[in-house]
């Protein structure tokens, strides 16, 4: 087997922002009250005309730009979404045609605000048993599009952007540690899109009743995303025995920056080594794990070696954790 990691990155969000203040003229709502229960300033926003496959194209150029390779040597694309271009054909594979990774397979991943440690997960099992050697993962997500701009209560946490990594064989000991995932679909009703499937297709009676956008329950998503950052980031430092104060990064899914500080405060992680960057982007779902690592990288806020952990959780109810250790070094013509 290969120790596998991330040798490229890349992230992209429209041009587009939403403040608070704007959202003020659109439903009952007030900076002062979405600034202090959420942490979040503005978002991004794409425009109607632009789909998620864009923004992942962007992101996933960048990063086979950082991984200084060709878009042929892509062998798989996998995108992590929940707000696919179409039912089908697969993102991914709109994707892979506009970079031009002509050799590579192509599927989407659907595990909501965890898609990209899922989506990370299963690239991985690829690159370490030999059967492909370079993999781009995306998660990108055009939230905007599923919300229902008259509910205050999900309308002001979203935002659109995606955000991309190129997965590579490196050298032992480095790359990802470890990973732990896990579901429980009994708690689906907590955070779903209810109509367009095969449980409730599209129909007049299904737009009229606005079953085509995010319906959440706030309170119940809060408690489970609080308690279950911290049992996935016991389980999987565990799996590697590293402790809590060996970690160098932590990079959370960007929902709430309350959901942050109750998660870390429970599990004694420093403050000053979480990465916090929903204030300027809001929830971008699967794109927000992988935007604020490129980011992170690209602010000089990782070195070579550094034990990063990743902690996904969403919609299923999924969540997901990893252990990283970074280096940027791929060993793929060894
Ligand atoms: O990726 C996972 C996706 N989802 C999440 O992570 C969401 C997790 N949940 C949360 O982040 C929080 O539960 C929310 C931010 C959604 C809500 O915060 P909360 O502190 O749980 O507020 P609440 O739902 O209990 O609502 C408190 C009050 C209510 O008014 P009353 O009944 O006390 O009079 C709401 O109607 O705040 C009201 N409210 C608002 N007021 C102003 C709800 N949304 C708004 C709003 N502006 N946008």
């Amino acid at each position: 087997m290969f120790s596998v990691g991330i040798v490229g990155t890349g992230s992209y969000v429209p041009e587009k922002v939403i403040t608070n203040v704007d959202l003020e003229k659109m439903v009952d709502t007030n900076d002062e009250w979405i600034s202090s229960r959420t942490g979040i300033r503005e978002r991004h926003m794409a425009p109607k005309d632009i789909p998620v496959s864009e923004l992942c194209y962007q992101a996933g150029l960048r990063a086979i730009e950082d991984a200084q390779i060709a878009p042929e040597e892509v062998d798989l694309v996998i995108v992590a979404t929940m707000t696919p271009d179409y039912a089908f054909p697969a993102t991914a594979c709109l994707v892979a045609a506009r970079l031009g990774t002509k050799n590579a397979a192509a599927f989407d991943l659907e595990t909501a605000c965890t898609g990209f440690i899922y989506a990370a997960a299963a690239a991985s099992q690829f690159v370490a048993t030999g059967m492909y050697k370079t993999v781009l993962v995306i998660g990108g997500e055009t939230m905007s599009k599923i919300l229902n701009w008259e509910d205050r209560s999900t309308c002001i946490l979203f935002g659109d952007g995606a955000g991309a990594a190129v997965l590579q064989p490196v050298k032992e000991g480095f790359g990802f540690l470890s990973f732990e995932l896990g579901s429980d679909g009994s708690g689906g009703k907590l955070l779903s899109q209810p109509a367009g499937g095969s449980q409730c297709p599209a129909s007049l009676e299904t737009v009229k009743n606005n079953l085509h956008t995010l319906q959440m329950e706030g309170r119940g998503v809060y408690k489970f995303a609080v308690r279950i950052i911290g049992d996935v980031t016991l389980k999987v430092l565990e799996k590697v025995g590293l402790r809590r104060d060996e970690v160098d990064l932590f990079i959370p899914h960007q929902a709430n920056i309350r959901i942050i500080d109750a998660a870390v405060k429970r599990l004694g992680i420093s403050p000053h080594k979480v990465i916090i960057n929903l204030y300027k982007y809001g929830n971008m779902s699967a794109a927000s794990i992988p935007v604020a690592l490129d980011e992170s990288f690209k602010e000089g806020r990782i070195s070579e070696g550094d034990t990063i952990v990743m902690v996904g959780f969403g919609a299923g109810l999924t969540w997901g954790a990893c252990v990283l250790r970074w280096t940027k070094a791929g060993l793929k013509n060894d």
